[in-house]
């Protein structure tokens, strides 16, 4: 089976409000230069394949390394994978620090795809956020991309942001697609336990957008996103000229991935493993020669069952029934029969062949429909 591989930087230059990632504000060269030898030891540890299906570098911010270290980045990767013959690679960028020279470093090294996370292009609304950059910083971002030579560029989008209006939103895609980007993802704020806006919200300080304006929103985007010429692929992923993004598919599909860096998860045939979260910790295991991990579970048929159909019915092809009783060698309709009947009753779900997926009305309220399947 192809094996795709994650890679984790967990530095930030702020923390931002809504984000319950693995990641710190930490801004010190030596943790960083701790950071990028240990990850080298730990690509020597886990040995993943020298050829990946796909790469991707995400985090935290990968562009907040300075620049010669964000060129050490990509020379270590270099050293155990080969880039240039993998389907797809990806770098994230963030708007306050991808410069034109890590624009170049990145492109010479052979990543051929950049997510932008612009988030919004409305100044207040990115203070909101507490983003380190305005509109303009992530404009500049999307020239230095493609003055490199980027021809595959993703911009990340929130909406349903308190205050926002669907009008607000409507100028948020008409700014977003100024930038003819390639791919676009566009989530809705989640106010998740931890974060400052959860804390804001436990405390009253906040009211989170109401659901039908949320779902406006929802049905705006795809309204607007298809008749600019994107496919809704999966709920909040849209793919323009550069196609879906291959990595996220593989994940949706359950496939085989290695995850490195802090917190950097790992699915290997229903094997699951988390790697230590804090940087310091991770690294001391790393340094006495032991892989990471934090935690890890060998998933139960059942477990896996439940988390194929919830993520794969984020996808807009649903879930191909058929496929899945093969790969899980399982009896799908034993085990779902009764809870597919119901929600294809209620209207949640249809049936297209081998495939089922969410109709129009359950796509609203995909959550809730998709994680029935989980804890079973
Ligand atoms: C790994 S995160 C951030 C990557 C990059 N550091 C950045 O800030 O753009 C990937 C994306 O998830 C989205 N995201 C993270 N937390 C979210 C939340 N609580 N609600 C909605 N979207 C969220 C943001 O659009 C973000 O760009
Ligand atoms: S959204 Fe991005 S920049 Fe903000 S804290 Fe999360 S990972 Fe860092």
């Amino acid at each position: 089976m192809r094996t795709s591989l994650y890679v984790h930087v967990p530095f930030c230059v702020v923390k931002c409000g809504y984000c319950d990632f693995n990641s710190y504000a930490i801004d010190d060269g030596e943790v960083h230069d701790r950071f990028l030898a240990a990850l080298d030891a730990e690509l020597e540890l886990a040995a993943p394949p020298r050829r990946p299906y796909t790469v991707f570098v995400g985090g935290g911010t990968p562009t907040h390394l300075s620049e010669a270290r964000f060129e050490r980045l990509f020379e270590i990767l270099r050293r155990h994978v080969d880039l240039d013959r993998a389907a797809e690679v990806t770098v994230e960028c963030n708007p306050e620090s991808l410069t034109k020279a890590k624009a170049a470093i990145a492109r010479a090294a052979g990543v051929r795809r950049a997510s932008v996370g612009a988030q919004s292009f409305d100044d207040a609304r990115l203070r909101w956020l507490d983003r380190a950059h305005d509109a303009e910083g992530t404009r500049r971002a999307v020239t230095a991309l493609r003055d490199a030579g980027f021809e595959n560029v993703s911009l990340d989008l929130i909406f349903a942001v308190p205050g926002q209006s669907t009008t607000d939103w409507d100028v948020e895609l008409d700014h977003a697609l100024a930038l003819a980007p390639e791919h676009l993802s566009c989530y809705s704020l989640t106010f998740e336990r931890g974060t400052r806006l959860g804390r804001d919200l436990e405390d009253g300080r906040v009211t989170p957008a109401d659901e039908s304006v949320d779902a406006a929103m929802f049905s705006r985007t795809r309204e607007r996103l298809a008749a600019a010429g994107f496919t809704a692929y999966e709920i909040s992923n849209f793919a323009g000229r550069g196609g879906p993004s291959l990595h996220n598919d593989h994940y949706w599909l359950q496939g085989d991935y290695l995850g490195v860096g802090p917190g950097a998860a790992t699915h290997l045939s229903g094997w699951r493993g988390t790697n230590l979260k804090v940087v310091e910790r991770w690294a001391d295991s790393i340094e006495r020669g032991l892989l990471p991990t934090g935690e890890a579970e060998m998933l139960p048929l059942r477990r896996r069952l439940g988390e194929a159909m919830w993520l794969g019915l984020r996808r807009s092809a649903g879930v191909d029934l058929a496929a899945l009783a093969t790969r899980l060698a399982i009896d799908v309709q034993a085990e779902l029969g009764e809870l597919l009947r119901g929600l294809e009753a209620q209207g949640f779900l249809e049936r297209d062949g081998a495939a089922v997926r969410l109709t129009g009305r359950g796509l609203l309220v995909a959550d809730a429909i998709t994680s029935q399947f989980l804890g079973r």
